[in-house]
Formats: C-alpha cells, structure tokens, sequence
C-alpha cells in the first residue's frame, strides 16, 4: 500500500522528529498532541531542524522550514488521524495507555490504515490485540534525533501480515532510512542492550565509582560512544529509561534488569534530562 498522508500522535522528543522526516519526504502529516503547548514546541523544532538541513545545503532555511511547515497540520483531536493511510504512535511508554489509544486509532481510522507503535520496549502483540486489526499494526521503532538517525527497528507482532511488513519495509526506504527487523520481545534489540549500559551507569555513580562527567567522558574517549550513557540517559528522558527498564524487568522477570534506585529517585523528583531542564546535567542555561 502507498502512503500519502501519516498520522503522528504524541508531539514529544519523538513524534515531532517522526513528523519531520514524513513532511521531509513530501507527505501530508496530521500530528496530534493532547497538550497543546507541546504542539507549537514541537512545530518550532520541526521549523528549526528543517531550517538546519537546508543552510547545509546551501538552501533558503526560511523557504524550507516553510514549505516543510505547511504539509503539518496539528492538532488536539486524534480524529484528525481518520483519513491517514499510516498513523504512528509515540505517546508515553505505558502499555494501559497505549492499548486505549490504539482502541480508538482502530475505531476512527480507515480499515486499510496500518497502526505503527513507536515503543520502545512494549510488546506489539499486546498493543495489536487493543484493536480488530492486529494483522495491521507494527512496531515501527525510529531512533532518537529522528532526523538524523538512520535506523528503524522493525518489530513484527505475532499477527502481522508480511503486506503490512513490506508497506513499513517501503515507507522506511522511502525516508532515507534503514529498516531493521526484530522479533516481539520486550525491549526488542536496541534497548534490551542499551538501557542495560545506562542503567549500569545510575548504579556506577550512585556507588561513587566517578562522577557523572567522568563516566561519560571514560565512555567517549575510552569507548568512542558519541555521547556518553548519562548524557544519553538525559537526551532519551529519564522516565523514558525508567519505563523501559520496567518493562525489560518485569517481563523477562530477571533481578538483572531492576532500574537503579537512583534513576527512580530522579524520576520522582521530576529530574527527567533536557525535556525538563535538569537531570544528571543541568541544561537550564
Ligand atoms: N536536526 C537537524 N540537525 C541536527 C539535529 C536535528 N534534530 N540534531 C543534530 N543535528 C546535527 C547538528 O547540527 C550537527 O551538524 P554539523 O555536524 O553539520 O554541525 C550534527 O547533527 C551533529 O550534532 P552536534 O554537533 O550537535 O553533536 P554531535 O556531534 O554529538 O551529534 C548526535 C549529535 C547525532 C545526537 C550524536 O551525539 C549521537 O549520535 N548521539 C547518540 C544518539 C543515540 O545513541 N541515539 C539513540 C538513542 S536510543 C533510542 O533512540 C531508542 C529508545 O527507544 C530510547
Ligand atoms: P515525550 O514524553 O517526550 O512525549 C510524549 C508526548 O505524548 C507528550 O507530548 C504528551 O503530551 C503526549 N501524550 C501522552 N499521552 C497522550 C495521549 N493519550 N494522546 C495524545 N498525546 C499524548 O516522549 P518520547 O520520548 O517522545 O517517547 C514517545 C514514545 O517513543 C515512547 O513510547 C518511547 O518509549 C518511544 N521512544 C522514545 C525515544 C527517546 O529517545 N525518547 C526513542 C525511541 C522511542
């Protein structure tokens, strides 16, 4: 099937980047949001990436972010998602609410419109059982910064079809990226060995075995990570990694996966990395 028009719901670190590389591609994207102010964040990132790729190469920033800007159309009301042809999911990582929106994504969508789940740990059988579709929904996991990563996980529920595998598989290709695939186990591939990394990280400074800077820097310079894995713990969204260690944790049930308490604690207070100003890092300036 070809995609002409994608729904995006959720306008967070993800769906604005996911909305991004659809509009890039010359597709109409409806993106949804159930706050209104993370609409207009999202719009001005999206407008402020586009205009970055364009003054690389040697474009009008202006013109881009503009022609890129129109194909979006936001909104606080998922029914905006009916006429799409794909819809993307990147809501909290909660598996209750996820079930619930896909519940609905079924009942207003087109009956051929595939349902992608962007999770990143959830299992998509689950979420495909929410709907009278399961055959047509996926796990079309994108990498964080969207607009720069080149990978796709993508993530086969037990009821896939493979026509809703190739349709993923093309519209991938058609973004310039990689599709990878991985089978329906919690956490798929990236973050049953990533989160694994950060979380050893929590309990290496929770134990004082360095500081924060230290660690990431022993882990750039000494292990050529781009980032080091509390700056990525701060760039992915401490509750982001919390959730996905408690998936990891409670369904393959192994103590291995328990998140450190000090990630919890952070959690808690609402220290949760770049999206709100303060985590392992201070970002407010
Ligand atoms: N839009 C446009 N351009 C962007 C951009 C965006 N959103 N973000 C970064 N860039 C550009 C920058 O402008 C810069 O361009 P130049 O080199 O031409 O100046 C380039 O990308 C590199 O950026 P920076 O100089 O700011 O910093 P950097 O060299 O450290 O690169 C990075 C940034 C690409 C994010 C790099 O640090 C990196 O690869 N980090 C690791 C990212 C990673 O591991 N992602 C996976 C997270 S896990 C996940 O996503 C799964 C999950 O479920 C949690
Ligand atoms: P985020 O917290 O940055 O954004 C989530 C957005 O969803 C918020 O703007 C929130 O208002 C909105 N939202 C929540 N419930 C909603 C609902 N019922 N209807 C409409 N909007 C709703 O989260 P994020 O980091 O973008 O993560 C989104 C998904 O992508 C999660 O499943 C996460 O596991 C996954 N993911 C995250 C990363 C990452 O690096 N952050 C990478 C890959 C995948």
């Amino acid at each position: 099937m070809d995609i002409h028009k994608v729904g995006v719901i959720g306008a967070g670190t993800m769906g604005n980047g996911i909305a991004q590389v659809f509009a890039m591609s010359g597709r109409e994207v409806a993106l949804i949001d159930q706050d209104g102010d993370a609409l207009g964040k999202a719009l001005a990132r999206i407008e402020r990436s586009v205009a970055k790729f364009a003054t690389k190469k040697g474009d009008d920033p202006e013109s881009a972010a503009a022609s890129v800007r129109k194909l979006i159309q936001s909104s606080t009301d998922i029914e905006a998602v009916a006429d799409c042809d794909l819809v993307v999911e990147a809501i909290v990582e909660n598996a209750d609410v996820k079930k619930t929106v896909f519940g609905r994504l079924d009942e207003i969508c087109k009956p051929d419109a595939v349902l992608a789940s962007n999770t990143s740990s959830i299992s998509i059988t689950l979420i495909g059982a929410a709907t009278k579709r399961p055959e047509q929904v996926i796990g079309m996991h994108f990498m964080n910064p969207v607009p720069i990563m080149k990978l796709v996980e993508v993530i086969r529920g037990h009821l896939t079809s493979d026509e809703t595998l190739a349709t993923i598989d093309a519209a991938v290709a058609s973004l310039g990226k990689t599709a990878v695939a991985a089978n329906d186990y919690p956490g798929f591939v990236a973050n049953r060995i990533l989160m694994p990394m950060i979380n050893e990280a929590c309990f290496a400074l929770m134990e004082n075995v360095a500081d924060a800077a230290s660690i990431d820097s022993i882990m750039k310079l000494g292990c050529n990570h781009p980032m080091g894995p509390l700056q990525l713990a701060d760039f992915i969204g401490l509750d982001v990694c919390l959730s996905i260690l408690n998936v990891l944790q409670t369904e393959l049930g192994d103590p291995k996966y328990r998140p450190c308490p000090l990630l919890r604690r952070m959690v808690a207070a609402g220290l949760l990395g770049r999206k709100s100003g303060r985590g392992f890092y201070d970002y407010s300036k």
